[in-house]
């Protein structure tokens, strides 16, 4: 096994304790959003961890971007969906999906309301968790990925 196929398969394997934190901290935080509830320490560390494993995904991702043969850069790039996808849309809408987790954290910590805090985790997350479904190359849409 070369460091290529080690980050690959962390990479994909990670996919899934990251949505899962996702899921649960929507799930969460929309149930508890109409709520009197304090914001308490389980939905702040959920939603912390869901962050934690994007960025970790990234940090991955981004090696992989460098070292990766999948990622491909020439005059058929643009032409060819799973190039393209690798080169340019996958990175582009996760980094997007980075920036909304981070956001959504950071500005649920600053709000001083509880519900607001549970609203702001819920709608960044949600967003940012269908940005990430969308830009996973899950096995049906034949960009040649597995579903670990
Ligand atoms: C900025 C962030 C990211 C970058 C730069 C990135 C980059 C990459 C690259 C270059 C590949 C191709 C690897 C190869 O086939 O050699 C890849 C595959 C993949 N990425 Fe990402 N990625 C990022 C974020 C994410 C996130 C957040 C998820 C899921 C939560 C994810 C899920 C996957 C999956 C499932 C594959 C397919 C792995 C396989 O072939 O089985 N990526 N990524």
């Amino acid at each position: 096994m070369n460091l290529n196929s080690i980050l690959v398969h962390t990479h994909s394997g990670l996919r899934w304790v990251a949505l899962i934190l996702i899921v649960m901290t929507v799930i969460r935080a929309g149930n508890l959003m109409s709520s009197k509830e304090n914001f308490e320490f389980r939905t702040k560390s959920l939603a912390l961890f869901a962050m934690i494993a994007m960025h970790i995904q990234a940090a991955i991702g981004l090696v992989l971007y460098v070292i990766s043969p999948t990622v491909q850069f020439g005059a058929t790039t643009m032409k060819d969906s799973t190039l393209r996808f690798f080169a340019v849309e996958h990175i582009a809408m996760m980094l997007i999906a980075l920036v909304l987790f981070t956001i959504g954290y950071s500005k649920s910590k600053k709000k001083t309301e509880n519900r607001a805090k549970y609203k702001t985790v819920f709608w960044f997350y949600l967003i940012g968790l269908l940005v990430v479904l969308a830009s996973i190359p899950w096995p049906f849409r034949g960009l040649g990925a597995g579903w670990f």
